[in-house]
């Protein structure tokens, strides 16, 4: 998916409470004006227990990989994602303050003036459903744009495309199509 060119951030509605999935799951954010116009801002992630982080310092990358592993994704060698992350752009991790461990997470690579990718989007699914996950994409986008990125493509799952296309991406924009060249490791 592609970053719409003319980008706006979505108009935010209020957040409606939903039952929590487990026990001591925090509670749904509620709308606050937020600075530059986040739906939750940066204060309420705070006084919700919830530290935004933007380097890799203090990231237990062991524990990174469990979020990765706890929503499917594959589980990958650890220092093979140091090395990912050292080659990263744009980066952003939630801390729980309570565990101190990453909950939410998305990073970019780019070329650092016209494009950039983001990748490994993920939410710890305990904490799913509460807004972190539109949170990190929101301040990931933010910062590309601050640095006059704005050609930004993600890939997406088809369960998930619904996530993206409120925080302005679309799918195919103009007819043009992604492609891949990917090729399958030997065991
Ligand atoms: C996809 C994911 C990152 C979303 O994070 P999240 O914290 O659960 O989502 P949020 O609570 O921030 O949701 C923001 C909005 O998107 C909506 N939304 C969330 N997941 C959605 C989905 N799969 N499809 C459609 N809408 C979705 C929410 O209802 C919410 O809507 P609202 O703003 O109107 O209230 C998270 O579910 C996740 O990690 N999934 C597994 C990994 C994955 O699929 N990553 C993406 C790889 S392409």
């Amino acid at each position: 998916m592609l970053l719409q060119g003319n980008f706006s951030l979505p108009f935010r509605s209020p957040l409606s409470l939903r039952s929590p999935t487990v026990h001591h799951h925090p509670r749904r954010f509620s709308f606050a004006a937020a600075q530059h116009q986040y739906a939750i801002s940066d204060e309420d992630l705070e006084s919700r227990g919830f530290t935004l982080r933007r380097t890799i310092e203090d990231l237990n990358l062991d524990h990174l990989n469990s979020v990765f592993v706890a929503v499917g994704f594959p589980k990958r060698d650890t220092d093979k994602i140091k090395v990912a992350l050292e080659h990263t752009d744009s980066l952003l991790w939630v801390e729980y303050e309570k565990t101190k461990r990453p909950v939410a997470f998305a990073r970019a690579t780019g070329d650092g003036v016209f494009n950039a990718i983001i990748w490994d989007v993920v939410v710890d699914p305990t904490f799913q459903g509460i807004g972190l996950g539109k949170a990190v994409i929101e301040r990931v986008v933010e910062e590309l744009l601050q640095k006059g990125i704005t050609n930004i493509a993600l890939y997406s799952e088809p369960r998930v495309l619904g996530f993206y296309r409120p925080l302005g991406f679309v799918s195919d924009p103009e007819g043009i199509r992604g492609m891949v060249y990917s090729r399958k490791k030997k065991k």
